[in-house]
């Protein structure tokens, strides 16, 4: 299809020549704005509207097309949600049906799936018969899989229950649902049976969690229904022993939606902590509230990334207006729903008409009949058979409505919905809150379109929140606020911690390490917190928390898993490239990534080109000098993470050699970095020199602390080495050990004394009179300072015969100093 076709479907075809005069292609339509619209002369805002709602539907289609196809080229270790679905009885069948109709059962049961998990957007592994394996948040991950897959195993159990068969008897599924790390990639991957394999517990599980389901339930793992917060109505199962598995497994089973009001009721609404920091912000809002209330509606944008506290700050809202008088009227967007019409809307409507499953026809009619005329003077019988309609309560007054075209039903929708909130705000003031805005479907859009219009004269405030994905609508009017939402600083992250340990400290290197992963975005903190918390690697001291052992490198939280993974996977024809920087740092240099990917100078830049549009990494710098760092420090972690270790180790020896060979600054001035990735590759002597060198040169800057963790991870690397090259290694690192301590830890302290001893033991093996002195100095200093004389009296002997041996005048004097005091 060409621009000017697409445009004719639109019914714009005038606007032709502007878009081809003005360069516009289906490559860039994706990017155009309200405001390059305008200038190139889209005047009427209906049909800029139009134009820009046609575009989001093509970037849909677009990135839809591109996830079902684009494949993963390496294998990787990802989290995934795998559900497992079968018939229930289907032996039974094949003994009493015809071949035919047999057949004709499973190919009705297959489209129903496939239909299904295409709709909720996961991907068919395999079909085994009657049974298939579907995994969520593969190849795409999204920051939702669990939901999905729960989503779509319920819908596919009823869908399958109603199945029409020949046997005259309802069909039922199974399903098992479970959600874990596994390794997924071509696993078998000989020509035609290339079948994308997983590795791991997870699809075992999900497979013995479907063969216990009753039938026609949906199974979940606890690991999934922890990902799900309230979203569903749950069952808890009696845990059961399931094949492969050593302790009772606990299970629940998926009985339909929750009742939260809004997503972030859903996910956090149980576990809040107290607002922190935002005044500004709050303050902001309710200026604007206090305008509204005095009858000049006012429009509060609220944008910022996910898990940055939109959904917070207008709860804080909520609660600071509680005692005023007012209308509240929220309306929640879904990324279940963004291709459906008005579904804020009726999912509102839905709340507020609180219909339970036994409501028969009638009584749902005469609810919605009665909440009609409470909001909106006199409905016609046309308005209420549209809104009957629109909630699909079959009704014998369609005829009102028989002859009405599409375009009037909607006109009269939109008036009816305009009038319901005017009707609100003539007996008082108004909140309208619009929570996730950039899920808001086309019609809804242009619905809002129309009350923000509106409300200029109305005392309404409509609070408005939404992710930078979405450029903020609206922007212009004299009443639209626009109020973004960035990090918290580092004391209100630390207090956001400790809200979280109940006000227990931690031990501050592993306080350290949470803020400097999570970076003041709340959502982070709170998750990493949390997931330390649970760990098990902490000890419960009373009045605060201590290490039970070393600190182990935080692992990401599994409620953080998918989304970190998604906003990868959206870009997944370059993500390579972000692993390979990823692989080098936080933070990395042109010229090195250049030097380890195989891609050339264009594509490379083009790659990079994308993860800076896309805000995955920052660009620094000028050509050839520029570096790159990722936005996040867990974005880079997740795409490490799902590395596979071989591949990681590859990469690891590339960045490493490239720096050997290309950047003798950096081995002079950090060779901790070189060694860092010698030793993730596995090349463990190729990175004790370079530790040993890092350690010496910290110690010579007086940076003791790097000194010697660099020397403690030389001394970690060598443990398996053959014998004499191990002493001399191990010698060479304790000695370098010595200052760094002595100067950390203090003279008298045991930890130099074991890195002396150690010393002074290997340099005997080793026949080193230097070294062996070096240490014996060093263990006086010890003894000297403890004031055990004794001992020094016995070691200071052989270290005058030493020096003596070695001939070093300096080296004597030393040991008589050292003899005397
Ligand atoms: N200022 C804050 N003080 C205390 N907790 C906060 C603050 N901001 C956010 N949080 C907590 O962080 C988590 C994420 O916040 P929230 O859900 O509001 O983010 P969001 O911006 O709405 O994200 P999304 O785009 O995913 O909807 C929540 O548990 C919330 O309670
Ligand atoms: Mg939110």
């Amino acid at each position: 299809m060409d621009i000017g076709q697409w445009l004719r479907g639109l019914g714009l075809q005038s606007y032709e020549q502007a878009f081809r005069d003005n360069g516009i292609d289906f490559d860039v339509l994706p990017r155009l704005t309200a405001d390059d619209l305008k200038e190139i002369g889209v005047l009427p805002v209906g049909h800029r509207r139009k134009i820009l709602d046609a575009i989001g539907e093509v970037a849909q289609r677009a990135s839809a097309d591109h996830s079902s196809t684009e494949m993963p080229h390496q294998a990787e270790r990802r989290q995934l949600t795998v559900m497992f679905c079968d018939l229930v009885g289907s032996t039974a069948l094949s003994a009493r049906l015809d071949p035919e109709d047999l057949q004709e059962i499973l190919r009705a049961y297959r489209s129903q799936v496939k239909d299904v998990v295409r709709r909720h957007g996961g991907y068919i592994a395999k079909y085994m018969g009657d049974g298939a394996l579907v995994y969520f948040g593969y190849p795409q991950a999204h920051e939702d899989d669990a939901e999905r897959a729960v989503r779509a195993g319920l819908e596919l159990a009823k869908r399958i229950g109603k199945l029409n068969t020949a046997v005259g008897e309802p069909l039922n599924a199974r399903i098992g649902i479970a959600t874990g790390l596994v390794v997924v990639g071509d696993l078998i991957s000989s020509g035609e049976s290339q079948e994308r394999g997983i590795a791991g517990e997870t699809p075992n599980l999900a497979a013995r969690l479907q063969e216990r389901a009753e039938a026609g339930a949906v199974v979940l793992s606890d690991a999934t229904r922890r990902l799900l917060g309230d979203l569903f109505e749950l069952t808890k199962l009696t845990p059961s022993v399931l094949k492969g598995f050593p302790e009772p497994v606990q299970a629940w089973r998926a009985l339909g939606e929750g009742h939260a009001e809004s997503r972030f009721a859903a996910l956090h609404g149980t576990r809040l902590t107290p607002l922190i920091g935002r005044g500004e912000e709050l303050e902001l809002v309710l200026s604007r509230w206090r305008q509204a209330k005095e009858g000049g509606g006012q429009v509060a944008l609220i944008s910022g990334e996910p898990g940055i506290g939109k959904s917070r700050l207008v709860l804080a809202l909520r609660e600071r207006l509680q005692d005023e008088p007012k209308a509240i009227v929220s309306y929640a967007c879904s990324p279940h729903h963004v291709h459906s019409a008005l579904f804020p809307f009726i999912a509102q409507l839905e709340r507020s008409l609180a219909f339970s499953p036994t409501h028969s026809r009638e009584a749902r009619h005469s609810r919605l009949e009665s909440l009609l005329q409470e909001t909106v003077p006199e409905p016609s019988d046309a308005v209420v058979a549209l809104f009957a309609e629109l909630l699909g309560i079959p009704t014998g007054t369609q005829e009102a409505i028989a002859a009405m075209s599409p375009q009037q039903k909607k006109g009269l929708l939109f008036c009816t919905f305009v009038a319901q909130l005017e009707g609100l705000a003539a007996q008082g003031a108004l909140l309208i809150v619009l929570e996730d805005a950039h899920w808001l479907d086309p019609t809804s859009r242009e619905l809002f379109d129309q009350i923000v219009d509106r409300l200029q004269r109305l005392p309404v405030l409509l609070v408005v929140t939404f992710r930078p994905e979405l450029s903020p609508p609206w922007i212009g009017f004299p009443h639209v606020t626009l109020l973004t939402l960035n990090r918290l600083a580092k004391a209100q992250a630390r207090s956001l911690v400790e809200r979280i340990t109940g006000g227990k400290a931690l031990p501050s290197e592993v306080l350290e390490q949470i803020l400097a992963r999570t970076e003041g975005v709340p959502l982070f903190t709170e998750e990493l917190t949390k997931t330390v918390l649970e760990s098990g690697f902490l000890g419960d001291a009373g009045d605060r928390y201590v290490l039970a052992g070393p600190l182990p490198p935080l692992a990401i939280p599994v409620t953080l898993h998918d989304s970190l993974m998604a906003r990868l996977d959206r870009l997944a024809p370059v993500k390579e490239v972000a692993q390979i920087g990823a692989c080098i740092g936080r933070e990395f240099d042109h010229e090195l990534l250049a030097g380890v990917v195989s891609l050339t100078e264009a594509e490379l830049q083009a790659a990079l080109d994308r993860l800076v549009a896309a805000e995955l990494v920052f660009r620094r710098g000028v050509a050839p000098a520029t570096t790159y760092m990722f936005k996040h420090a867990m974005v880079r972690d997740a795409a490490y993470e799902s590395l596979l270790r071989k591949r990681r180790q590859d990469l690891h020896a590339r960045i490493a050699s490239a720096i050997e060979i290309r950047f003798p600054r950096i081995i002079e001035a950090q060779p901790e970095l070189v060694a860092r990735h010698f030793s993730e590759a596995g090349l463990k002597e190729k990175a004790i020199g370079y530790w040993l060198q890092a350690g010496r040169l910290a110690a010579a800057r007086s940076a003791n602390v790097e000194a010697i963790a660099h020397l403690r991870a030389g001394l970690a690397s060598i443990t398996d080495f053959p014998g004499t090259s191990r002493s001399q290694w191990e010698l060479s690192l304790q000695l370098a050990l010595g200052g760094p301590l002595l100067a950390t830890k203090g003279f008298a302290s045991s930890e130099v004394e074991t890195a002396y001893r150690r010393a002074q033991y290997l340099s005997r093996e080793l026949g080193r009179d230097t070294d062996l002195f070096t240490a014996l100095r060093g263990l006086g200093y010890v003894h000297h300072v403890r004031g055990d004389l004794r001992q020094s009296m016995r070691e200071f002997p052989e270290a005058i015969d030493l020096a003596r041996r070695i001939g070093e005048p300096a080296l004597l004097v030393q040991a008589y100093h050292f003899a005397g005091v």
